[in-house]
């Protein structure tokens, strides 16, 4: 199969609707990450999605709505903090958990009984899902466990001859995976994935956020935990990733005595200047880090990069997601420099 780059003008969003309801996969742009989109209702076509991919099957997709009527299809209940949450920060990158309607085939779930729903901010995924007429189950766009997609290259690397169709929506604004949440109860709202909407951001709609602990280390495949997802390998280029946490100028040094053919160092804007050894940056802010990361890594792998020693970021606000990604991205390989006393 070849696989066809579509504009997202009135021919391309046609032609990716046309594909939708009829069964097959399209890679489609979000605001967040480009997903493999596919019709949430056909247990058939969210099969191709995890063939596709070469993803576990007990590893849930997200359902992708266009609107509030369309919560009702995909969920059994909708729980008691949905509602403010999705006035705040839908459409947007904020994905929650709920019982499932039964529209929802066990394929599309991963088996369990819940649904992660989500009404994406990007404007070409709002088309393609008012055009196709149905819920659109998408993971992201990459090949299982390598970093997500933020731009339609980057599906096209990964999905040459897999998928029939790519929606080309340019670079994605986030560039890191949606936040997702369930609720404990009516009172409680547990992070499973930080991302761009952060727990202070969602203090001021619903009386309690918590973080899963589970966000900070390594789960073990046989453990049960509260998203399938946290099992498995995730975002990691060829190149072995080493996070390095200290100041600037111990990472230079620490950098200096790990000189050798294919090693890279990954740091901020600001660092640059000054620094000697074969790098790349990932921007200064949290914010900026989140669009860039995914793409650095991708692009360290091209030019040949066999490790890589990564600036540690910062672990608050948007922070958290960029550390969540980072640390499994490093296999939990981490090095602490301290200076000497
Ligand atoms: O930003 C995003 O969320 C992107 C774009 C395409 O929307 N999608 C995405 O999907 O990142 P994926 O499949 O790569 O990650 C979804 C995560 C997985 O870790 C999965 O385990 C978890 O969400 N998840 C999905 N449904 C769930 C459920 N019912 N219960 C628990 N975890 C769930
Ligand atoms: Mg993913």
């Amino acid at each position: 199969m070849e696989t066809e780059l579509l504009s997202p003008d009135e021919a391309g969003l046609q032609k990716a609707a046309e594909l939708i309801r009829t069964g097959q996969v399209v890679g489609m742009p979000t605001e967040t990450v480009y997903g493999l989109a596919a019709d949430a209702t056909n247990s058939g076509a969210v099969e191709k999605v995890f063939a596709a991919k070469g993803r576990p099957m007990d590893n849930p997709l997200i359902v992708h709505i266009s609107s509030m009527q369309e919560l009702g299809q995909v969920a059994r209940q909708v729980p008691e903090p949905v509602q403010a949450l999705a006035e705040a920060f839908w459409p947007g990158p904020l994905t929650m958990i709920m019982p499932k309607a039964d529209r929802i085939p066990p394929e599309t779930s991963g088996g369990l009984d819940t649904v992660g729903v989500r009404m994406p901010a990007h404007p070409v995924a709002q088309e393609l899902i008012r055009r196709s007429g149905v819920p659109i189950a998408a993971p992201s766009a990459n090949r299982s466990g390598y970093p997500s997609p933020t731009t339609a290259q980057h599906v096209l690397a990964d999905m040459q001859g897999r998928i029939p169709a790519i929606l080309d929506g340019g670079t994605c604004s986030c560039g890191l995976e949606s936040t997702v949440v369930a609720f404990d109860d009516d009172e409680t709202v547990r992070i499973l994935r930080p991302g761009f909407v952060t727990k202070e951001m969602m203090m001021e709609h619903v009386p309690r956020v918590v973080i899963d602990p589970a966000i900070f280390r390594e789960v073990s495949a046989g453990e049960r935990v509260a998203s399938p997802g946290m099992k498995y390998k995730h975002y990691a280029p060829n190149a072995a990733v080493t996070l390095v946490e200290g100041p600037a100028e111990l990472f230079r040094q620490f950098l200096a005595l790990q000189q050798a053919e294919g090693v890279y160092a990954l740091i901020f804007d600001a660092d640059a200047e000054q620094f000697p050894y074969p790098h790349m940056t990932y921007g200064g802010t949290s914010i900026e880090q989140g669009r860039q990361l995914f793409a650095r890594l991708r692009e360290l792998d091209q030019i040949g990069a066999k490790t890589v020693y990564v600036r540690m970021p910062q672990k608050d606000g948007v922070g958290l997601a960029v550390y969540n990604r980072l640390i499994r991205a490093a296999g939990f390989d981490i090095v602490h420099l301290a200076p000497r006393i």
